[in-house]
Formats: structure tokens, sequence, C-alpha cells
């Protein structure tokens, strides 16, 4: 790493001391002996007071500093230029202020103050920009003046930061420069601090008196072939030079989130330092070395310019995942790869807990809910797999990091959350990293460790637990009977797929009954009975809800089929509340409706989780040919008021899949039909979004849908406001802020014209912001002319504009592009042998663009093709699961289309 810059930051809790000897770069501390004991009150009469470097009036006269305003937190940023021998620099400093004052005083000296500005804790709630302050200058005192417009309030925080510059020093004191020859000859300089006792001040403007002890962030900024060294040991994140700007987001979220697991395990990050490290080359996204942590550059680096709302979801995430690794994966390891869902699907898991507390305006729960969603696809296949499963060579090996590790390990383990309560769960996942600490594990030690029902605040003995109030078996308990989690787990992890659980409502009774869910596979299909039988059963966490009763209901179910009997009489029952349990619900006899009314009277009588897996649900049972379409596409009528943006997300998904299907296969009048459906049911909300990056996570996830849409629908007003600001982005030579929310949209419409797109083919040369480059990179392959396609293509074969690492992303792309998908399909038959030579059969990339140029396919042909490549390939040795899971995909989609397809155009000629 030695040509990459690096941005660092102390790691927390940094209590300075008085004591500073001279190292590399600041050591920081507050200090000063000044001894006059007078504090003095602002006084009236301006007449006394030293008159600072402009004339005016300095509004304090004493050396000590008032202690009206008290320092809280400093964060400081560096930068020592050693050629130049100066340094520039800023800080916010976190304020308290004990009584209301006109102005805050501060000690400076020898400093260049370029700038200040004030924020109330108001404004950085709203993220209001601050208000520049007015700085007076008294020398002979070392202080600056800080003049407020509005008088600060007695009890509030305020942020003041400040830019500033200055020489480095001569001398041995504050920030000054040292110098040493090397045994080559070669002199080379330093920078270093020296504090104690008044001297921080010529480093930065502070409170530089012992009193005022606070807490600092300190962030070096430096070039590569220098170290920066500080008072603790470090988290870094690393950059080729020119990204350095694009790395304060990752430093920002690392910190927060190795606070957060520290908290959470209540077990130390056990190494010294940590690193982050963007890779310019990378295969996956990220890889959780331990203490030195790799990324792909777009799963670590923010560029505020270019990434969207979506990227900062992926940045968290990823950082997320690969910190818990440091605890679930490196501190404790699985035996062997076939429990390798304890070290990804706990990952998975962990994204969720940690990012909801820490950057809780993300939402990520829902992020988390659409992850079950997509692995539930491929789990109601037959093609699929048990969550452990044997795994001997290598190819075998890689294969078991797919969704059924990451995604079913990690909805499982919540699903268990939500079924022992999140104290307990945490209780039993803390027990078992402690225990298996520098060691190894395997599924059941989780799974015993979890069984363990003792809070923390018990104490335990000869296997029970001793509470304030009585004493219970160390074993857990559910409804009063002893429940095993082994039992219930084992039940999830050693079966593929997952069950349907069919309800039917009787008066009082609630029937329950339990099947395997077959995507694709109707009752009536020869092979139905086959696949159900000998199929041993799930332990079912059911809960539900009901019109009378808003509280979570729970009962396990354990058997095929059991009968519940309802407290109360009721309209309807909604179960598997906030979509939290593993299965599909089907509501026989008048369920469904019942559920559908409540949606169009008032669908705030359900959790918008359960609204979102009411039309998840819905669909699913559509494919699985248990409910129609019709039904289904009913439900969705209620998602004009619908409040809820994921809600709202999540049945636009469903339409817009439908069009591009139709889109693909030429459907021509469905594929008109449903874009007048859409255009026009979706038109009052498509027309209030804005073309800015304004408002909440999810306010700017939505509007970057419904532009999408729009535009993809070719929707007039949509094109002509995206072909403006792309004009207006040429003309600029690419320097116009496009907001980061549209810029894929912009790129796209720009892109169909042959001026656009070859323009935006230089700006993918130039760009350094990964984020704008894969945006670039689809909306290239939006393109509708094959030519450009194809040297897409090409460009990507010769790994030199779109580096080999993007090829895969590149073919999936071209593949969803209705004039590519036979192109993206040919080149992979035709390159079989050539795309081996840059990826493992089994690699992320490889499967990524198996399945990426073949999973869309809905015709008998086309499976016919893929099913021969697929064999012609066996025979040579490659067997991979995914060939099964694609032919199977396939299957399903002539199915769907075969049997929805009337219901379908009918149901768009009813509803237009
Ligand atoms: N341990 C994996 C990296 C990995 C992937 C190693 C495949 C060996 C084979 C890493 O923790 C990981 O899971 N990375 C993910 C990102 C994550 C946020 C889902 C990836 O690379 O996609
Ligand atoms: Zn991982």
């Amino acid at each position: 790493v030695s040509h990459f810059s690096a941005m660092v930051n102390t790691h927390r809790k940094l209590i300075l001391n008085i004591y500073c000897s001279a190292i590399i770069l600041p050591q920081i501390c507050i200090c000063s002996q000044f001894t006059s004991s007078s504090n003095d009150q602002y006084n009236e009469n301006p007449g006394v007071f030293p008159v600072a470097t402009n004339g005016e009036p300095f509004p304090w006269r004493e050396l000590r500093l008032p202690t009206k305003v008290i320092p809280l937190h400093y964060d400081l940023f560096v930068h020592p230029n050693l050629t130049s021998l100066d340094f520039v620099a800023s800080e916010k400093i976190e304020v308290l202020v004990r009584d209301t004052t006109q102005f805050i005083i501060l000690h400076s000296h020898g400093l260049e103050i370029m700038n200040a500005t004030l924020q109330s804790e108001e404004d950085l709630r709203y993220k209001k920009s601050g208000e520049k302050l007015t700085v007076l200058s008294y020398p002979a005192h070392q202080q600056i003046a800080l003049l407020v417009p509005e008088k600060l309030m007695a009890d509030l925080r305020y942020s003041v930061a400040i830019d500033f510059q200055a020489k480095l020093a001569d001398g041995f004191e504050g920030f000054y420069k040292s110098t040493y020859r090397t045994l080559g000859g070669e002199t080379r300089t330093i920078a270093v601090t020296d504090f104690e006792p008044t001297h921080a001040r010529m480093a930065f403007p502070c409170f530089d008196e012992p009193l005022f002890k606070a807490n600092f962030s300190i962030k070096i900024r430096r070039e590569s072939r220098h170290i920066a060294l500080s008072n603790m040991p470090k988290v870094s994140i690393y950059a080729s030079p020119d990204k350095w700007s694009q790395t304060h987001y990752a430093l920002e979220a690392s910190l927060k989130l190795l606070d957060f697991y520290e908290n959470y395990f209540n077990i130390h990050y056990p190494l010294p330092k940590l690193d982050l490290v963007a890779i310019p080359d990378f295969e996956s996204g990220a890889m959780e070395n331990w203490g030195l942590v790799t990324y792909r550059e777009t799963s670590l680096l923010f560029d505020p310019k270019t990434s969207s709302t979506s990227d900062k979801l992926w940045v968290t995430k990823v950082i997320a995942h690969e910190l818990a690794h440091q605890w679930f994966g490196n501190l404790v390891t699985m035996e062997w790869w076939n429990d390798i869902w304890l070290n990804e699907g706990f990952a998975t898991y962990m994204e969720l807990i940690s990012v909801n507390v820490t950057y809780p305006e993300l939402q990520f729960d829902n992020i988390f809910l659409n992850d079950c969603f997509e692995v539930i696809k491929s789990d109601s296949l037959n093609s699929s797999r048990p969550v452990s499963k044997q795994a001997e060579t290598p190819t075998q090996i890689q294969e078991m990091f797919d969704d059924i590790s990451y995604k079913k390990g990690a909805c499982l383990l919540n699903m268990l959350k939500d079924f022992l309560s999140e104290e307990k769960f945490k209780k039993g996942i803390i027990h078992y990293l402690k225990k298996f600490s520098y060691r190894n594990a395997k599924n059941d030690d989780l799974w015993s460790s979890l069984s363990n029902s003792c809070l923390e605040s018990d104490f335990t003995s000869g296997g029970f637990c001793y509470s304030d109030s009585k004493t219970t078996s160390n074993t857990l308990t559910f409804l009063e009977e002893n429940v095993e989690v082994k039992d219930i787990m084992t039940t999830w992890t050693r079966q593929k797929g997952i069950p349907l659980v069919v309800v039917e409502q009787e008066g009082r009774l609630l029937k329950l009954r339990q099947e395997r869910f077959l995507n694709g596979v109707f009752r009536d299909d020869p092979e139905w009975g086959a696949l159900q039988e000998r199929w041993y059963l799930w332990h079912i966490p059911v809960t539900y809800s009901t019109s009378s009763s808003n509280a979570i209901h729970r009962h396990l179910l354990t058997s095929k089929t059991d009968t519940l009997y309802l407290p109360e009489k009721t309209s309807w029952v909604k179960l598997n509340v906030d979509s939290n349990g593993y299965y599909i619900v089907h509501y026989e006899a008048h369920g469904w409706d019942q559920l559908i009314a409540v949606l169009n009277q008032n669908h705030t009588l359900l959790r918008p989780k359960d609204r979102i897996g009411l039309i998840h649900d819905a669909f699913q049972l559509v494919s699985a040919g248990r409910l129609t379409l019709d039904k289904a596409l009913d439900l969705t009528h209620y998602l004009q008021h619908e409040t809820s943006i994921p809600a709202l997300l999540q049945g636009l998904d469903y339409l817009e899949s439908f069009y591009h299907t139709m889109d693909r296969r030429n459907i021509s009048d469905i594929t008109e039909n449903l874009k007048r459906y859409l255009l026009q049911y979706f038109k009052p909300v498509i027309d209030m979004q804005s073309w800015s990056d304004e408002g909440s996570v999810w306010d700017r996830r939505l509007r970057s849908s419904l532009l999408k849409l729009a535009c993809y629908l070719n929707y007039a007003p949509c094109i002509r406001k995206a072909t403006e600001l792309f004009s207006q982005w040429m003309e600029s030579s690419g320097k116009l802020n496009i907001p980061s929310d549209v810029l894929k949209i912009v790129y796209s419409v720009g892109a169909q014209t042959t001026e656009g797109w070859n323009y935006l083919l230089e700006q993918y040369g130039l760009s350094l912001s990964g984020a704008e480059k894969n945006k670039i990179l689809y909306a290239l392959s939006t393109s509708k002319h094959q030519e450009k396609l194809i040297k897409l293509i090409d460009l990507g074969m010769e790994g030199k504009v779109i580096k080999t690492q993007d090829l895969a992303s590149l073919l999936y792309a071209i593949a969803r592009n209705p004039k590519g998908q036979q192109l993206a399909w040919n080149f992979v038959k035709e390159n079989w042998t050539h795309l081996l030579e840059r990826f493992e059969l089994s690699s992320f990339p490889m499967r990524i663009i198996i399945s990426g140029t073949t999973s869309h396919f809905s015709s008998k042909d086309e499976l016919q093709e893929v099913k021969l490549f697929f064999e012609s390939l066996q025979t040579q040795g490659s067997y991979l699961e995914i060939f099964q899971i694609v032919l199977e995909t396939i299957s399903k989609n002539i199915k769907w289309l075969e049997k929805n397809l009337p219901s379908l155009r009918n149901w768009l000629l009813i509803s237009i």
C-alpha cells in the first residue's frame, strides 16, 4: 500500500494528557499555565476593551478564557505539506453554552483564520449550512473572538467550524518542523507537535486551558510516502491518492460500526488497529481479512457528488458486514465449509442489527426484508439446497457462497431472534462468541448457546437460573413448554425450501396446515405429489394479529395441521407479523378477500411490513398456481393510497417486472397497455417527484425508482427533463452537478443518441468515481444499437477502459436490455473458454454471468438452447448447481406466462 494515501482517525475516547513529547505529527494536548484567576463577565463599557487587529473593540480583556462556553468535542483535520512547510486545517468544535453570550473566545496563536461558521443543533439536524461569524483577533493575549449575530442560548449545544492555515513553526513548539538525514545522505522533514503548556493554540484554535478537557477525533492528510502517527491506534481508510475525498463516509461509518459491535458483543475488537483498503481491481464486494479489510472501490468509497442514496446504503451494508466478520468469522470460525452460513448468514444478519442502530435513517430493515424475498425466489425451486450441506471440492466450497448461506441464513436468524426475543437471542450469541473465541464452532454449538435461557441479571447454578422473582430451569420454554432451539432450527437448516402455511378461519377456529411451497409447480402437475412426499416438517414460529387485537399472538406449529381457538370474534387474521418469519401464507376461503378489503378501506390497520408481506405472498402464490393473478393485481389497487414507501416500491416492483417480461417477449398489446396503466395509475406520484437529492433516504429511493420507470416508459415530461439536464451536463464538459439520485436516469436518456453515448464513454474513461462509472456503464448498456453493445463487450474483454472486474455486471446489464439479451447470451456461449481464462467457474462473477444472461428467458426454444449448452459443458466436466437453478427458473417463467397471460391481458382491459 505504499502509494496509497490515508485518512486517519484516532479511534474514539481521546482524553488528552498534559505531557506531550515530540513525535511525528499531532499529539494533541490541552495545556495552560496561566495563573490569573479572574473570569469576568462581559463588561458593557466598550471603552475598557482592548483593540483587535482590525481596530474594533475586542470583547474580552482577561488572559484566561470565559467559562460561558465550553468545548465538548473537537473534530480536527490537518493537512501538513512537508514541501512547502505549511499546513492547512479545519476543525469543528462542539461546544456547550452554559450562559447566554454574544461571543466565543478561543486561543489562537500565529494561525490565519480563513473562515468561521456556527451551526445550532437544529441547523445540524436539518443539515442547514452554518452562519458566517465575524472573527476578531487580539494577538497580545493569543486570543480570537468569534462574534455571533444572535445570542447563543444557555444550555444549548453549537458547532463551530473553523478553516485555518499556518506555516509549520520554527523552533520546538506548537506544530513545528524538524529534519533528519538518512543513512543514504537524504535530508527528510517531519512535522511534530509539542503543546505543553500553551502551544496547542499554535496548531489549532482551541480552549487552551487544562480545565477545558474534551474528546478529539483527528484526521491527518498526508502523502503516500509519509506516515501519520497519533495518540491512538488508528482506524484508517486507504485508497489511491486521487480518491481521498471519497473516503470520509467510510471512515465515519467504520468508526460508528466498530463502536457498535464492541458494545453489542461486549467483546473488544481484539487487534490494535483496523485498516479498510479500497482496491482498484477486486473480484467480489469485499473481504474481511482481520484488521485489514479489502474492498472493491464501490463498496467503500462514497463520492458526495456522484454516489446516490442507494450507493450509500451499499457502502454502509458492506462495512457493517465485514466488520461483523471480525467477530463472526475471524474471532469464531466455523469448523468446515458446510457451515459457512455461520459466517455469512451471521454477518448478513448483523448488518440489520448494527445499521438499524447506527444509521436509523436508512431504515435498513426494509433492505433486509428484500434480501429475504430475494432468496425465497430460489429457495422455492426444487434445485435449492439446505443451508448446511456437505462441500468438499474447491468448486463445491465456492458454491456455498450463495444466497442460501447469506440471505436464508440471515433470515432464519432473524426469525429465531423474533421467536426467542431480542434480549435472549443477543445473550445467546454473546455466549457463543465468548465461549468459542479464537476457536472453531459448528451449528450445534450455536444452538446450545441459544438454548440457555437465563438472562444476564440471573445467577446460574446447576442448570437453573435464579432471578429476583423465581427460579427457572436453564432451558428455554415457550408457552410453558420446554423447547430446544436445535430441534426447531435443524428443520430449517437441514432441509431445503420454504414452507407454506395455509390458514382457514372458521368462526373462532383458526385452522393451520403446512406444506412445502413450490414455485412453478402446480397442484395438478404430475410431479406435485413426489415433491411434497417424504417431506418432513418445519417447526414454524407462527405469529398473527387480528382485526380485534393488534397484539402479536404466537404459536409454534410443529405438526402438519393444527387448530387454534381465537380468543375473540374477528373479521380478519393476518399471519407472519412484520414478515419476520421465513414462510409464505395462503388464506383460504374469504381470507384474501377480507385482507384486500382492509387494504382498500384503511390500509394503516395493517403494519407496513405486513402490507409488504401481503403483496409479496400474493404474487408468490400466483407463481405457485394458488392464487389468480387478478386477485393479486386487485390487491395492488390500494397502492395509490399507500403511505409507506417500501410497500409502494414492493408493489411497483412486481408491476414493473411484468412490463419487462412483456417488453422482452415483444408482446406488444400488453406492453402498451401496461405502460398506459402504470403511467395513468402512478401519474400523480410521478408528477410529484422533483429532480433533486432532497428528502429522506426512502423519499430519495422512491424518486429514483419512479423517474427511472417513467423515463423507461418514455413518459414525455421525464424524457424532456432528463434530456435538458444531459445537454447542460455535456455543455458544461461534465462539470455540472446533476443530483446523484437521478444521475443514472439522466445518463440513460442521454445514452440514446450517438453523440450522448460517445460522450458518456469518454467520460467513463475519465471519471475517478466508481459510483459514477457504474452509472455510466449502466446507461451505455441501455442503448438500442447492437453495434454499441458489442463495442462495450469488446472493451470489457479487453479489460483496459472497462476493467475485467466489471465485465460480469456489464453482461448482466446488457442481458436486461431487450435489444441486448440475445447478444449477451450468444457472446457467453461463443466465448465460454475466454471467460474461464478470466474467472474461475464457480466464482461470483461467473455465476452472475451464467444466471444473468439466461434466467430471464421464458420460451421453450430458449429453454432448449440453454439446456443443450449446459449439457455440452457438463460433458466437459464443468457442473454447477446454478445450471439446474437456471433451467428451473426458465421453466417457471414459461409456465407463468402460459397460465397468466390471458388474465393479465383482460385485467388491463378492465383497468385502463
Ligand atoms: N467473505 C466474503 C468474501 C468472499 C466471497 C470470500 C466469496 C470467498 C468467496 C465477504 O465477507 C462477503 O461476504 N462479501 C460480499 C459483500 C457482502 C456485503 C454481501 C461480496 O463480496 O459480495
Ligand atoms: Zn461475508
